[in-house]
């Protein structure tokens, strides 16, 4: 097993093998991919607007309507009370009003629905609505929740062994708090959604959701109809990072409240700064933990807390602080840890999904843990790290009782400490920062071990409807959605590798509700895994039906040299019998041959991730059928007058089992890194003191740019690793690389150690924005004034 380079700059290595560009690279690059906002409706399309609460927390205590109502072009202006069904789209727990009753609980909350023929139209609408309010009690910080007991649930807990012993008995301990930001998911096509009314109750939704089946079970909810009469059709989103997962279901029970009311084509686009506004993002985290560890910086215990910012309602809230909880250990055996998790209630939008869901805020902690258990004990982290990895053998189950198998940390740490050279260049940085005040650098080597499956063990399914026509080409139809990451060329591929047909002989349908039933998110990185396998289960059962008849037809041309069904493959663009040769027939010949013999070639397929299982009420069970890993070294050149920093150099090894594209893999890996860069550093979300977002447009929110990729980028896919029971042996991709970025931010956090020539420990949080790298390395030159050759002792201790 050896790492092979499949390098983007060295792009003849990936040349050689199959290249398969993602199915609409094409469509993308010249603009014909259609997106929801390019789909040509008629003359009879209204605009759809939702106007929300200025408010963070207020009564309604009375509004007025009727004059917006009056304004010409408008169709309809909805309230709450003009809902013919149900009052809701919470996606689990049933706490988010569709329209806001009484109360308002967030800046953003929708409270009207307009529909006009034009965009104009329904602002003149908007401005025309009367609404008086009575402000109430807001609550805006998890520590203001803290203090008001403003617990969205009951908290939960993972525990193993005896944390309070060890903790007493370990020879030295960190303590201390760990503040991580949210983030805005800045996906390139906002929320939008149109639907086109049909006869009778009938209504057609082109949403941009990560989970069509949610969207159609809440809008037949809302509108009170059947699931069987909303028809959810997805081609393509244009990006969407978790942030559809729950929250395009809101634009699309909206659009289709207003095409309800109005009989007629209705689109809501949310404009970019509004959509800001009013989503949810990844949840801020403020965790408080205590480690014990040894001598040599091997970990003993840990005691933590999590706690996250649930916002106004629950969302995923839940399932997040789960997978953070299921992440705390991140890549370490601990023998003894407890880990507890409190989901507050504020008054900001309900903050939902984002790629890693949870689990780069509970890695986040554990690698602060470690960084602060080197700099105390002064040695490198890297070696800290290699000591507390999940062992093969031994020291290999997690605190909630799951083995680790087929573990890849070793084989990483070594090709990559080997590749990267980081010895080497540890030693080059000393010198560099020895020989530069202002200028400072920093390295950091971060593992990533990270649950593949969703943590909801039943959500782990996926359906199947695969259609052969009579020209021998393939529809396929599945559960799955395509947001950008390559699902339907991957599934394009394991179609056309299972019949054994060239790929252009299949296309894969838009995601739509009516073809497969009752479908997941695609979310919880497994579309590709879960889909994949049961697009798999489809095509099995149509070549065992073909084979039969292929079997029956050969046997009958010669009776006395029969065909078995279990000898005929597919193959080469063929179907042949393995025994017999000379019995073979192109792929599109034999349909039309199995049509006359009457052969159904359509049927549906299947798939349910086995063995696993989890009681989240103990904290215990094998909630993931396997773990992605990936590692990265990143080294960063530092200006420590202004806090700015350019990524020199970073090198990524990640393990996707037996890729089934690797561009795309690759793409995943470098896009992932780049998306937590942002977290980590830039990507500041502020509000003022009413609730209202600050940071709503990208003048005031920086996500990464060209200029912030790394100068030196070297990204490679592991070789040779097949991971057994998964869809050609490949592995989930998605996430578990956002959080290689973590490296980024403590390689920052090294540089400005530099500072203090690492005498002084810096303090730091999460993002590293130039503020908190500025102001960190002012407290380190200070100290340095007022107690110099003083170690500051680890804060908390
Ligand atoms: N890649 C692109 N280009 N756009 C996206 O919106 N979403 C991410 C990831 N990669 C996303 C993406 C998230 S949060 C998940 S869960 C997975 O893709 C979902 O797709 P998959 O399970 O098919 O990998
Ligand atoms: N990941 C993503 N989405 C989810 C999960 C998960 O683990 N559980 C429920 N929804
Ligand atoms: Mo991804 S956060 O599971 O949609």
């Amino acid at each position: 097993m050896k790492a092979v380079k499949v390098r983007l700059k060295a792009r003849g290595v990936i040349a050689e093998m199959t290249h398969v560009p993602h199915e609409s690279a094409s469509f993308h690059v010249t603009g014909e991919a259609i997106y929801i906002d390019d789909i040509p409706v008629n003359d009879q399309l209204l605009v759809g607007r939702v106007v929300y609460s200025p408010h963070a927390h207020a009564s309604i205590t009375s509004f007025d309507l009727s004059e917006a109502r009056t304004i010409g072009g408008v169709h309809a202006v909805l309230s709450s009370r003009d809902i013919p069904g149900h009052n809701q789209m919470g996606p689990v727990v049933k706490d988010e009003l569709c329209l806001a009753e009484g109360d308002v609980v967030c800046v953003g909350q929708a409270m009207f629905l307009i529909a006009a023929e034009t965009e104009e139209q329904c602002h003149e609408a908007e401005r025309a609505i009367k609404v008086s309010y009575k402000p109430l009690e807001t609550i805006l910080t998890i520590e203001a929740a803290m203090e008001k007991n403003s617990l969205m649930g009951p908290p939960a807990i993972i525990e193993r062994g005896d944390v309070q012993g060890a903790l007493r008995s370990a020879q030295h301990r960190v303590k201390g708090e760990l503040h991580t930001g949210p983030q805005e998911h800045w996906y390139l096509e906002s929320q939008v959604c149109l639907c086109i009314p049909g006869e009778g109750r009938d209504i057609f939704v082109h949403s941009s959701t990560q989970h069509p089946s949610e969207t159609q079970a809440l809008i037949a909810e809302v509108l009170g109809i059947g699931k069987n009469e909303v028809r959810v059709e997805v081609r393509r989103m244009g990006g969407a990072f978790g942030g559809k997962e729950t929250q395009g279901n809101h634009s699309a029970c909206w659009a289709a409240l207003l095409c309800h009311a109005t009989g007629r084509p209705v689109k809501i686009r949310l404009f970019r700064d509004d959509d800001m506004k009013i989503t949810g993002k990844r949840h801020r985290f403020l965790s408080r933990y205590e480690a014990g560890f040894d001598n040599d910086g091997l970990i003993h215990a840990m005691n933590i807390d999590l706690n996250s910012d649930g916002g106004c309602a629950t969302d995923l809230s839940f399932a997040i602080m789960q997978r953070a909880m299921l992440h705390v250990d991140n890549a370490y055996f601990i023998p003894n840890a407890r880990v507890i998790g409190r989901v507050w209630k504020t008054n900001l939008p309900s903050n939902t999904a984002f790629r890693g869901f949870g689990g780069p805020q509970g890695m986040a902690v554990i690698e602060a843990i470690i960084d602060r258990i080197a700099r105390h004990l002064k040695m490198d982290p890297v070696e800290i790290r290699k000591r507390n990895f999940y062992g093969t053998d031994s020291r290999n189950t997690t605190p909630y009782g799951q083995t680790v198998e087929n573990n890849r940390l070793p084989l990483l740490y070594d090709c990559l400490m080997q590749s990267s050279e980081y010895r080497k260049r540890r030693i080059e940085i000393g010198r560099f920062n020895a020989g530069n005040e202002f200028f400072k650098k920093g390295i950091a080597l971060t593992p990533v071990k990270f649950g593949i499956s969703f943590t909801t063990s039943f959500l782990n399914q996926a359906g199947a409807l695969v259609l052969i026509y009579k020209d021998g080409t393939v529809l396929v139809n599945h559960g799955g959605t395509e947001m950008g990451q390559g699902l339907h060329t991957k599934i394009r591929q394991i179609a056309a590798a299972e019949f054994g047909i060239p790929l252009d002989r299949v296309k894969v349908n838009a995601t739509d509700t009516s073809k497969v039933p009752n479908t997941s998110a695609t979310a919880a990185s497994a579309g590709t895994d879960l889909n994949g396998m049961a697009v798999k289960n489809a095509i099995d059962t149509l070549k065992v039906r073909m084979a039969e008849s292929m079997a029956r037809l050969w046997t009958e041309k010669n009776p006395d040299k029969p065909s078995k069904a279990v000898d005929i493959v597919f193959k080469n663009d063929a179907i042949a019998d393995s025994a017999h040769s000379g019995r073979s027939i192109s792929f599109a010949e034999a349909i039309p041959h199995l049509y006359l013999r009457q052969v159904s070639l359509g049927t549906t397929g299947f798939y349910r991730t086995p063995a696993i299982g989890w009681d989240k009420e103990k904290g215990y069970g094998k909630p993931f059928h396997y773990f992605a890993f990936g590692m990265a070294v990143t080294e960063v050149l530092l200006d420590t007058l202004t806090g700015r920093h350019t990524i020199l150099r970073a090198d990524i090894l990640h393990d996707v089992g037996d890729s089934i594209n690797p561009q795309i893999d690759l793409g995943q890996v470098e896009g992932g890194y780049i998306q937590g860069n942002g977290w980590v550093t830039t990507e500041e979300v502020k509000w003022d003191e009413k609730g209202n977002l600050l940071t709503h447009s990208p003048d005031t929110y920086k996500i990464p740019s060209v200029q912030d990729i790394p100068k030196d980028f070297r990204t490679e896919l592991l070789q040779g690793v097949p991971n057994p029971g998964t869809i050609r042996k490949s592995k989930a991709v998605a996430e578990p690389p956002l959080m290689l970025s973590l490296s980024t931010w403590l390689a920052i956090k090294d540089a400005v150690s530099a500072v203090g020539n690492h005498e002084i420990e810096p303090e730091f949080s999460l993002p590293a924005t130039n503020e908190v790298i500025v102001l960190s390395i002012e407290r380190i030159r200070a100290n340095k004034i007022l107690r110099p050759g003083v170690t500051v002792s680890v804060r908390g201790e």
